[in-house]
């Protein structure tokens, strides 16, 4: 049987480790690591509009199209646990930022539809 300090020693370092992760953004996609033909496939995708593969281009893919921190556009093991929280959740994350991401993902000209059209085309890759 567990003994109750030992409970108790163990509470504290069990909320560090919840707050550094928190901290780093270290969600369970973030430890799927995509392949180099993955990368590279994120690299030339565009939305199939011109006109939103203009602000994805000028926006989003600096960050979303590349080896990095955020999830990867087109990279469904990245987008599957974040598609969960349901588009509202995801819509108002991309509008206010959410921690390495600025507000609006730096598309300050982008309506709500437009960044649902992102959102769509990044985690679907289509
Ligand atoms: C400066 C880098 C950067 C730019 C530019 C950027 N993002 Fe992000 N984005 C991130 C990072 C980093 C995360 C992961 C945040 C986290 O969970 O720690 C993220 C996460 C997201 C998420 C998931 C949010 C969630 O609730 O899990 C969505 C949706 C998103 N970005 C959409 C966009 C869209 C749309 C654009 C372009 C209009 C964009 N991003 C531009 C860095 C960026």
């Amino acid at each position: 049987m567990i003994s109750l300090s030992l409970l108790r020693r163990a509470t504290p370092w069990c909320l560090a480790v919840t707050a550094w992760a928190g901290l780093t953004g270290c969600q369970p996609a973030a430890s799927v690591t995509p392949s180099d033909t993955e990368v590279l496939a994120a690299e030339t995708r565009r939305p199939a509009d011109a006109a939103l593969a203009a602000k994805y281009e000028r926006s989003c893919l600096s960050c979303h199209g590349v080896r990095g921190s955020a999830p990867l556009t087109g990279y469904a093991p990245h987008w599957t646990p974040r598609l969960a929280q349901g588009m509202p959740t995801l819509l108002a994350h991309t509008r206010e930022g959410l921690r390495g991401m600025p507000a609006m993902g730096l598309c300050h000209d982008c309506s709500d539809d437009e960044l649902r059209a992102l959102i769509t085309f990044m985690s679907t890759g289509q």
